[in-house]
């Protein structure tokens, strides 16, 4: 059989990335390009630099991809483009970027979904087996995903306000460290000897929901009184208690939720899988109990191109097109 060739390009929040995925799971090519520099005298992202800067980005990534590749357009099967959610300015410029790309060298074009993407990365370094649970945690989303078979997705949970990394990100404010915080909290709570012991929030007994704003307030509380009554606060307790309460819940659900619908396999996905306690504990939990669990190596856990096109692989095969009418869709639902 010929060999299929994607190309995939993302563009939702602040990387503007393009790939080339060679029969869904082989990435030829990997090209991101990261805005964090722009965004980060800000505190986080900020939507109309983000468009001019992937307006600037996109055509040049697109070609970068090839190039590594050695790949022509000739020899590609179709092109995805991540359709939402994300920030609709943002989606936008890489839509028309696949649109214009499509059209000129007559390939099928896919909209794909962006956390279908994140949870194919995985699939680039592992099988997916079903049923398969996936704890999608990233700026944007925090959610707990049942796939039954390939593109199918059943949203058993999701977080009622704050995504957890946002979390990371609002908490990290607070401790004046700059934008993403994500990954210096992770750091300080590795390195911490000791942790405040903030709240868990488990919401009613059999929901697979998350809340994070709650935490998040307590941790701000507990600055604010701390200053008040003239104590010190040391930020490496802070970073670790916040850490253990979001590890442990993202841990207990994911867990009760394996075992409830007998999964043969779990996956964590997004920028926050990328949290070395969180890892850790889901390790853990799962090799305690037998189930196989996976997460994809750091630079395909954080926003990426190559899971597009492993998603939009996959789409492609079953017969999913899009027509030229394809649009942003910032509130996409999986
Ligand atoms: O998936 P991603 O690259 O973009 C979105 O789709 O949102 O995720 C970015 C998020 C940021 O909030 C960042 O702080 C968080 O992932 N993050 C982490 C870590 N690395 C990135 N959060 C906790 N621990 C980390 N090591
Ligand atoms: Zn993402």
């Amino acid at each position: 059989e010929k060999d299929l060739y994607v190309l995939g390009i993302e563009s939702s929040c602040d990387e503007t990335a393009a790939a080339i995925i060679k029969n869904g799971t082989e990435i030829v090519s990997n090209v991101v390009a990261s805005q964090i520099e722009s965004h980060k005298r800000f505190g986080g992202v900020v939507p109309e630099i983000a468009s001019r800067h992937h307006v600037e980005n996109v055509t040049l990534v697109i070609e970068e991809a090839l190039t590594k590749a050695g790949v022509q357009p000739s020899d590609l099967d179709a092109v995805c483009v991540t359709e939402g959610p994300g920030l609709v300015g943002a989606l936008l410029i890489g839509i028309n970027a696949a649109k214009a790309f499509a059209f000129a060298h007559q390939l099928p074009l896919i909209g794909t979904h962006h956390i279908a993407g994140h949870i194919y990365a995985n699939h680039l370094v592992q099988p997916m087996e079903f049923p398969l649970l996936a704890l999608v945690v990233s700026g944007g989303h925090t959610e707990l995903v049942l796939m039954k078979e390939h593109g199918s997705f059943e949203l058993i949970g999701e977080t009622r306000d704050d995504a957890a990394g946002e979390a990371y990100d609002k908490v990290a404010r607070v401790l004046n460290i700059s934008y993403p915080g994500g990954p210096k909290i992770d750091q300080m709570a590795h390195e911490s000897d000791g942790a405040v012991n903030f709240p868990r929030v488990w919401l009613e007994a059999d929901s697979y929901d998350f809340s994070f704003s709650g935490l998040k307030s307590a941790v701000i509380n507990y600055q604010h009184n701390a200053i008040q009554r003239g104590e010190e606060v040391n930020p490496h307790h802070v970073a670790k208690g916040f850490q253990d309460s979001v590890v442990e819940v993202l841990t207990a659900k994911t867990l009760r939720a394996a075992k409830e619908y007998q999964v043969k396999q779990v996956i964590a996905a997004g920028g926050v899988a990328a949290n070395k306690g969180l890892r850790a504990s889901l390790e853990k939990v799962f090799k305690e109990e037998g189930i196989p669990f996976y997460v994809p190596p750091l630079p395909l856990c954080t926003d990426n191109a190559a899971m597009i096109a492993a998603a939009g692989t996959e789409m492609f095969k079953s017969g999913v097109r899009s027509d030229w009418s394809l649009n942003g869709r910032p509130g996409m639902e999986l």
